[in-house]
């Protein structure tokens, strides 16, 4: 297992639209490892491929300790969820708005309005078709990370002037890093 380094904005990778997985195999597996490593170490509550440059459909997931009570150790309040080639195929009218972050536009938040209850479709690790409804945060937490998948970001849902002022920002911060070659 290893920390992979994120993909951040404005990176035009975030932007690519990523290949289905055909087989769910040992290297798929060692995949998900690694992006649970990269996420819980950042720390994150999702991730998506593309953020560690894989442009495969993969997402991790684990809003386990923001939705339970605060006690308990670390480890117990761990709920990691894996999705291969995930597909929203159902989502509820009723809306509902949480404050969006993302590692690959690190310390930004916003609050994005989003269906409050979606379907989704998934391969499991042992590629088995698997099918869940979520709820609150993770069915917000679902539909980012899919948009990851295709080259979408939670900015996207905000307005212009907001976006633009982001990425404007990003891109003077990436330019000053290739400058000062860090
Ligand atoms: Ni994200």
């Amino acid at each position: 297992m290893s920390i992979r380094p994120l993909v951040i904005i404005p990176d035009n990778r975030l932007r690519l639209i990523s290949d289905p997985v055909t087989r769910v195999d040992a290297r798929v597996r060692a995949i998900v490892e690694d992006m649970f490593e990269t996420m819980y170490d950042a720390p994150g509550v999702g991730l998506a491929a593309i953020q560690v440059g894989i442009p495969e459909r993969i997402i991790t997931i684990d809003v386990g300790s923001r939705d339970s009570e605060g006690d308990g150790d670390e480890e117990e309040k761990k709920r990691p969820v894996a999705l291969i080639n995930p597909e929203i195929i159902g989502v509820s009218e009723e809306m509902s708005v949480y404050q969006e972050g993302c590692l690959s536009i690190p310390d930004y938040y916003a609050d994005v309005e989003r269906p409050k209850r979606v379907r989704v479709r998934f391969l499991d690790l042992n590629g088995e078709t698997q099918e869940v409804e979520a709820d609150g945060l993770f069915a917000t937490c679902v539909q980012h990370e899919v948009d990851h998948l295709d080259g979408v970001l939670f900015i996207d849902h905000i307005s212009k002037l907001k976006r633009d002022r982001v990425m404007k920002k990003f891109t003077k911060l990436a330019k000053e890093k290739e400058r000062d070659g860090a």
